[in-house]
């Protein structure tokens, strides 16, 4: 690491303090990770949070307390070690896994079905006057269509590649749609409001409960949420269901986001989320269920696939590449087909009632 070299805090951590007063980082993401920090080291990752050299964040340090050299030469260490864990990160790149080279794949595999939008835009009462946070937003399969009718849409990511996306394909039909880069677990920071707040496809990957109570925060009241998820339906001898163990094979056979645990989960997450101190919570209104029959090709595994995907299977993403492609090879057309099952579940913003 050279004293010019720019980095950045990635979006993906928070400063803390804990109940002493004590500072730490906490990753933003899944998994949700605690680092305890000196109090000078703590001071200079501030000094990153727009972007700063090494150089500079030092000197900026020691106008506020001068360093001794040793002291200097453990920020030093300390830099190294933050870039090491993805804690400072040059500028331009991107803290999400959905990067720029599964974003054709994605666009074109990853399609949400239309009565699944129709019905948040019917359920949403989402129109002209409707103002929309999209969390998790991608490259925009859902923030595209709400845009069509909304009054506003903003889409959160903390991918570069696919808020880039999002932003070309607005501008290209004047759609009234803005973007930001940040972590969905932080909504509870933002100042603004909002009509309807949507999550779709991506709860699993921010702080459930974080998210939920953010989401409650920037509701206007009688503000509605929607979660959507999809889960795959193979047979036993898809190829995609043969290359998959554990969570990521139940993720293909339809047993996680739907039936009667996963309204159990949506209840417990509800009542988790409720602010103490508020006299309004986010009531679970309907989980609406759609289905789908699609074809699950190696595009399909292109745009779906990330490294966390492999990790949770304990294997590299190559590995996991080299085993999808085999499983592939010699497949007939037939044997590709599925179907995906949506769910919605849908919330709204209400005035509890007394205890
Ligand atoms: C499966 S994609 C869903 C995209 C889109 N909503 C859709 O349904 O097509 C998951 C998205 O969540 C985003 N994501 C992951 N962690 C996030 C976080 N902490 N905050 C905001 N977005 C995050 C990823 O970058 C990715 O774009």
């Amino acid at each position: 690491m050279q004293a010019n070299t720019r980095l950045t805090l990635s979006p993906n951590y928070a400063f803390m303090l804990d109940y002493r007063g004590r500072p730490f980082i906490e990753q933003q993401v899944e998994p949700v990770v605690q680092y305890w920090v000196t109090p000078t080291f703590r001071e200079l990752l501030s000094r990153f949070v727009s972007g700063n050299t090494v150089e500079g964040a030092i000197r900026e340090v020691s106008r506020v307390r001068p360093l001794r050299d040793g002291e200097r030469r453990g920020l030093l260490k300390e830099v190294t070690t933050a870039m090491q864990a993805g804690l400072l990160v040059p500028p331009d790149s991107d803290p999400s896994m959905y990067t720029q080279s599964m974003l054709k794949a994605y666009t074109s595999t990853r399609t949400i079905p239309a009565d699944l939008v129709g019905d948040v835009i019917r359920h949403g009462k989402i129109g002209k006057k409707s103002h929309v946070l999209d969390v998790g937003a991608g490259p925009g399969l859902l923030s595209l269509p709400l845009a069509r009718v909304a009054g506003s849409v903003t889409a959160m990511d903390i991918s570069r590649a696919f808020l880039a996306e999002v932003r070309r394909r607005a501008r290209k039909e004047g759609l009234p749609l803005t973007t930001f880069l940040d972590s969905g677990s932080r909504l509870r920071h933002r100042e603004e409001k909002y009509d309807v707040v949507t999550m779709c496809q991506s709860l699993h990957w921010l702080d459930d409960i974080a998210a939920m109570r953010g989401a409650h925060h920037v509701l206007r009241p009688g503000g509605q949420v929607f979660v959507i998820y999809s889960s795959g339906k193979l047979a036993k001898r898809h190829p995609l269901l043969r290359a998959l163990t554990g969570t990521q094979r139940d993720l293909f056979t339809d047993r996680t986001y739907s039936g009667p645990r996963y309204a159990r989960y949506l209840r417990k997450l509800a009542a988790a989320a409720a602010p103490i101190t508020s006299d309004t919570e986010l009531r679970p209104v309907a989980v609406r269920a759609y289905r789908e029959r699609r074809v699950f090709d190696l595009e399909f595994a292109r745009g779906y696939f990330t490294p966390a995907h492999a990790s949770d299977m304990d294997m590299s993403f190559d590995a996991l590449w080299k085993r999808i492609e085999q499983e592939f090879k010699g497949a007939r057309a037939e044997d590709l087909k599925g179907e995906t099952a949506w769910t919605t579940a849908h919330f709204q913003l209400s005035t509890s009632r007394a205890p």
